[in-house]
């Protein structure tokens, strides 16, 4: 396993190439399950838990060409020859569940084993299971596995989803493509992950109206075909990076990066003291004067995303005054807190909500990563902190961010990937 050692106390400086989105690549590889045709996908991340969703891929039987071989170009194609998603792929990564609905539109059968929870809580698939009874599958679950059916093909309903659930929307969505009749998906999530896979279906001959609205309106159609697509650069990477400009006290272009995929992490930056700028390509992130505290409430896109909240967290534990953090999405997402605690932060969780009182330093010492993103949050505080931070469980950090080291390093970060 391998671990980062940190040298904290630099100020970055310098250009970030911002890479795909991994939330939005992993949900465009699933629908090439759509097509027989080939579906190109350019800016690709090179993390992985596009690896793992290739691995899942090629055992349903579709090929997966590295097109460029470098990892970035990905052709999806060919025929489903198992409708099987197994426990071992499944377990590793819970947005393998999103085969579910393209599998069983494509084939009228699909097995795929029930994720379970994760560190970051429960995650019910509740919601993907009743959309898509719906839409007349007929759905059982027997040892630990999903059996789901649709001999006659799915026909398109009116889903109302109790909650905006960014899963639950990209299954319905893909596997109604190819439902007979119109579908409508009420209180559809509206994350720009969703408004990019449907820019990418409709280019394959899908017929989806209401991308970004909160209804999402789906005319079936017989089959879709291949298309290129190019993946929107990754918002919740891009808005890491900011926090690592404005932890330090320094500059980062962020090239790809975009405010209004950003809105409310834009607005909070700001808020708490940290300058942001559009430019044509890029945006630029700095920090001159002094942090401040600012009050945070995690909430399904427009609102602040829960996947920055623990990179948040690390900037505002040095930042003046005190900050609250409330986390609405998922119950169990403050694993970052005792180990930001051990290099000197003062947090308090009170049950969904945290308590930050802004210390004037951190220090390094030896810390785990617990999951994706508090992992980063461990390196942003170990990019403040005075002396050495050993982050161990890198591979947390490897599933959803590419070349971490070098991206910070040649903007002056002191950061080494130690193997064992
Ligand atoms: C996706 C993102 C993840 C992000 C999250 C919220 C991917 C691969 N992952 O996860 O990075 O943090 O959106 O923005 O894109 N829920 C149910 N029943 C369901 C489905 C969800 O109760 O059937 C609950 C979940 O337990 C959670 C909440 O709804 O508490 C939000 O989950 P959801 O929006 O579905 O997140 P994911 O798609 O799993």
């Amino acid at each position: 396993m391998d671990r980062f050692i940190i040298h904290g106390g630099h100020r970055l400086r310098g250009d970030i190439v911002i890479g795909g989105a991994k939330n939005a690549a992993l949900k465009l590889l699933v629908a090439g399950l759509l097509t027989s045709e080939r579906l190109v996908l350019r800016n690709v991340p090179r993390i992985a838990d596009i690896t793992t969703m290739r691995r899942l891929l090629e055992q349903h039987g579709v090929t997966v060409e590295d097109i460029e071989g470098d990892g970035g170009t990905l052709a999806i194609g060919g025929n489903i020859t198992n409708t099987v998603a197994p426990y071992d792929i499944v377990s590793q990564m819970r947005a393998s569940i999103l085969v579910l609905g393209p599998l069983l539109a494509r084939c009228g059968e699909a097995r795929v084993s029930l994720p379970g929870g994760c560190a970051i809580g429960t995650r019910p698939v509740d919601m993907h299971l009743k959309g898509l009874e719906a839409l007349g599958a007929e759905i059982s679950l027997e040892g630990g596995y999903i059996n789901a059916r649709a001999p006659r093909g799915l026909v398109g309903d009116r889903i109302v989803l109790p909650f905006a659930s960014v899963g639950a929307t990209e299954n319905l969505l893909m596997a109604s493509c190819l439902a007979r009749g119109r579908t409508e998906i009420i209180n559809a999530a509206r994350e720009p992950e969703i408004a990019d896979l449907v820019a990418c279906l409709n280019s394959m001959g899908a017929r989806i109206t209401g991308s970004g609205s909160g209804t999402l309106t789906i005319e079936g159609v017989e089959a879709l075909h291949g298309t290129t697509h190019s993946v929107m650069p990754d918002r919740i990477e891009c808005g890491t990076y900011a926090c690592a400009a404005a932890i330090t006290g320094g500059e980062l272009r962020l090239i790809g990066g975009r405010a209004d995929h950003l809105g409310a992490v834009v607005r909070t930056l700001e808020e708490a003291g940290v300058e942001v700028f559009q430019e044509d390509d890029a945006l630029r992130v700095r920090r001159t004067g002094a942090l401040r505290g600012v009050d945070i409430m995690t909430e399904p896109y427009p609102g602040f995303p829960t996947d920055m909240q623990a990179q948040f967290m690390a900037m505002l534990s040095v930042a003046e005054g005190a900050s609250m953090v409330t986390e609405t999405i998922f119950e169990n997402r403050f694993m970052h807190v005792p180990e930001l605690n051990r290099m000197g932060a003062r947090i308090n969780v009170h049950g969904s909500s945290a308590i930050i009182r802004g210390v004037h330093s951190l220090s390094g010492a030896p810390v785990m990563a617990t999951d994706l993103r508090a992992s980063f949050s461990l390196i942003l505080a170990g990019l403040a902190a005075h002396g050495e931070t050993i982050l161990s469980r890198v591979y947390h950090l490897d599933r959803g961010y590419e070349a971490v080291e070098r991206k910070l390093a040649q903007c002056g970060a002191q950061i080494e990937r130690v193997k064992d």
